[in-house]
């Protein structure tokens, strides 16, 4: 008898989600008597009135390894137990449909469900697993920001597409002698501004870890400058804040967000620069989802094709509950409630790209 997997991308979508759903695909192909389901739009497609399910075949996934995105789409509202619904008089409620959902996996004989996203998701793996669903999860962030694996895939990529626009906006510093501000993404986590940082070579680099302090970046910025001639480049993540400072962005907007939107911080260091009267030209360029698009790096490739077939074997294994994890040289699982106790945060004090960052010159803001 066949055995059946539903799979479903919920979340921001991220660099690698595809080589993550061909990996579970072509590893179950092996088996000869497993079936592989795609949930349409994270788990809506079970939720929803008319069920959006397809069946993922190995021609399905080939080649999906080199494309960005997910084929079977995301989204990162609602979920079974916050279902938007629209009220006949235009408004939003949320429902839990949880039971439902369980209700027609049963129906159609659905053995295991592996949901690929990040702590979000994973809190939703976790109380559907308390439901008595059978369920792995896979880490999926480009923020990095999971713990218990070592790297999600997708954070790779955004750090190489950060870092090249980043090189793009030094060469127009130097000639202007401008300050330039590059926003990138990373809600409470610095990673992928961190390692922007050393690898672009900034001289100020802003994280949600380290409040900063206007005036050190003033003094490193004067420290760049001789007789008015000289060039300054700043990374900041969307979630740095100043000391004693609010996060910048705007409360969620429609029913069901999972978070607040964040964006700004840039354009607001660039007012608090100029409140400091920094007479040099300062522009803003904020980078946002150009860096969750596009062809995953190799290694993302690489990183997801091996999450995607270790899925696939702790459902075989039966190892539900569990989430798949990097911790090199090993491809293996922790519990999925482990894997969310606490975020992947820098710790500035522990963590030696902190530590070589500084040393090179590269202020905090601290
Ligand atoms: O969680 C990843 C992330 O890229 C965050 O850094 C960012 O705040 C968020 O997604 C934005 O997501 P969206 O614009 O899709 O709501």
């Amino acid at each position: 008898m066949q055995k059946k997997i539903l799979v479903a991308t919920g979340g921001g979508d991220c660099p690698g989600l595809n080589a993550v759903i061909r990996g579970i695909v072509k590893r179950a192909a092996q088996e000869k008597d497993w079936q592989v389901y795609g949930c349409i739009e994270s788990f809506n497609g079970i939720l929803k009135d008319n069920i959006e399910i397809i069946e993922l075949t190995e021609r399905t996934v080939s080649g999906l390894h080199i494309k960005g995105g997910t084929i079977i789409k995301t989204t990162n509202r609602g979920g079974p137990f916050h279902f938007p619904v629209k009220q006949s008089d235009g408004s939003w409620i949320t429902e839990d449909r949880s039971e439902l959902m369980k209700k027609r996996l049963e129906n159609m004989g659905i053995d295991a469900v592996i949901n690929i996203g990040g702590d979000g998701s994973q809190r939703i793996s976790l109380q559907l697993a308390s439901m008595g669903i059978k369920v792995v999860g896979v880490p999926k962030t480009i923020d990095n920001d999971l713990s218990s694996t070592d790297f999600t895939f997708g954070f790779q990529t955004a750090v190489q597409i950060a870092t090249e626009a980043f090189d793009k906006l030094v060469t127009t510093a130097e000639s202007h002698n401008r300050i330039f501000i590059m926003e990138v993404m990373g809600r409470d986590a610095g990673w992928i501004a961190l390692h922007t940082a050393i690898a672009g070579g900034a001289e100020v680099c802003l994280i949600p870890e380290i409040a900063y302090d206007p005036y050190k970046i003033l003094e490193r910025i004067e420290s760049r400058y001789k007789h008015g001639e000289g060039f300054c480049n700043i990374v900041i993540a969307e979630g740095a804040k100043a000391l004693d400072g609010q996060i910048t962005g705007a409360a969620p907007s429609s029913i069901g967000d999972e978070h607040v939107k964040l964006g700004g911080v840039g354009y607001k260091l660039q007012q608090e620069l100029k409140a400091l009267a920094v007479e040099h030209d300062i522009r803003v360029t904020v980078l946002g989802h150009l860096q969750r698009g596009g062809t995953p790096t190799a290694y993302d490739r690489i990183l997801a094709t091996a999450f995607g077939v270790k899925a696939f074997e702790l459902v075989k294994e039966k190892q539900f509950n569990s989430m798949v994890i990097y911790r090199h040289p090993h491809i293996s699982s922790v519990p999925i409630k482990q894997a969310i106790a606490k975020p992947n945060l820098i710790e500035p004090d522990k963590n030696y790209f902190v530590h070589a960052a500084k040393s090179i010159g590269i202020s905090f803001g601290d």
